[in-house]
């Protein structure tokens, strides 16, 4: 029966590949009584709270920079995205959203930004030790693409801890077809191995739903989570982006993408899993279902209101707006309202 599999997953962390399509597949069927996806969402929420509690963390992210050399065929900031309008925040600025965030509580910090060439690693690293310095109880996480491995010594010996790098797809041609000739996925894979053999907690993921990508690749890509083992894994849907090659393909699907996170908080039961804000961005809810499907951190923007709108790799992301200088308080209610409880410490990575 379908909805053993589950059982199996939580009790043995791992399946088949036949076996995961079949609970892709029946995810919305019903078992002794209850919907598949249903009882996914409850055995991972289990898990969960076994670990780490009935808390969620939460992580301020500082985008501070929309200019990219890339030209990913889904991403609003690709290079060739001539309607983007480009800024780079300053040290300084990066500094100050530091500063407030601490204020709110923020305990960790993630630098996020395209991959951007006035960025070296002199000016980065600058921007790690200082924040490091200034605040030596917080983590600082990158997420600025793939560097050299001695770019990524580097950050990690001026402080950072942790890097956020999606692999975006298991499948290789897949990968070929979201992203242009200049990209590989060896060079991405080769960056996400560089980054754990340097002692980062380290962040991988994939888009739900993204051209091309078939459930036979969803079921490798849980496959594949279980393997890499990182310590962190973000998974949000693809929504098109108008001014990109993909701006009318079909969005991901929300109600897959929380399916999806209860099954790898069952193969990773200890991974920090957010609930990102491209699903919050597909549905009004998706967050707080995020949280109820097993998902344990939230990453609220901390970036200056006024480049908020600019930072966008999707149509219709929320918290652009004027309510942006709001956002952490009404995140804060919404969580509180699943039962759940935002915390501040640094929530680093539980190893069992
Ligand atoms: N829809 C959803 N997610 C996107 N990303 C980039 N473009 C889109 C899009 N159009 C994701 C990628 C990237 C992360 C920072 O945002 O997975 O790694
Ligand atoms: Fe910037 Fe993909 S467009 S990394």
């Amino acid at each position: 029966m379908t909805e053993d599999l589950l059982e199996k997953l939580k009790t043995e962390k791992a399946l088949t590949r036949e076996e995961y399509l079949l609970l892709i597949r029946n995810r919305e069927e019903t078992g002794n009584g209850e919907r598949i996806s249903d009882r996914a969402a409850e055995l991972a929420a289990c898990v969960r709270d076994e670990i780490y509690g009935k808390k969620v963390y939460i992580r301020g992210l500082i985008e501070f920079t929309n200019y990219c050399k890339n030209n990913c065929y889904y991403c609003g900031i690709r290079a060739g995205n001539a309607k983007a309008e480009r800024y780079r925040l300053m040290p300084d600025e990066i500094l100050s959203c530091a500063d407030s965030g601490y204020e709110l509580g923020f305990r960790t910090f993630v630098l996020q930004g395209g991959e951007d060439p006035y960025y070296t690693d002199e000016i980065l690293t600058s921007i790690v030790r200082k924040i490091k310095e200034k605040y030596p109880d917080c983590a600082v996480t990158l997420s600025v693409g793939e560097r050299p491995y001695e770019s990524y010594k580097k950050l990690k010996e001026a402080g950072a801890d942790r890097y956020l790098l999606r692999h975006e797809t298991v499948n290789r041609k897949h990968y070929a077809k979201l992203h242009p000739e200049e990209m590989s996925w060896e060079h991405r894979m080769q960056c996400l191995r560089d980054l754990k053999e340097l002692g980062f907690q380290t962040g991988a993921g994939f888009m739900v739903g993204s051209p091309g990508q078939t459930e036979e690749d969803l079921a490798d890509e849980l496959l594949f989570l279980r393997e890499l083992r990182p310590e962190m894994v973000g998974i949000g849907p693809f929504i098109p982006h108008q001014d990109t090659p993909f701006g009318s393909r079909e969005q991901g699907s929300a109600k897959l993408t929380l399916f999806l996170l209860s099954l790898i908080r069952l193969t990773l039961p200890d991974v920090l899993l957010p609930a990102t804000t491209a699903l919050g961005t597909i549905d009004p809810m998706g967050r707080e279902k995020g949280i109820l499907s097993g998902a344990n951190v939230l990453m609220p923007n901390l970036s200056p209101v006024n480049v908020r709108g600019k930072y966008l790799l999707y149509d219709n992301k929320i918290c652009t707006g004027e309510e942006a200088a709001q956002c952490i308080e009404c995140l804060k209610r919404r969580i509180e309202k699943t039962g759940c409880t935002i915390v501040t410490d640094r929530g680093d990575h539980k190893v069992l």
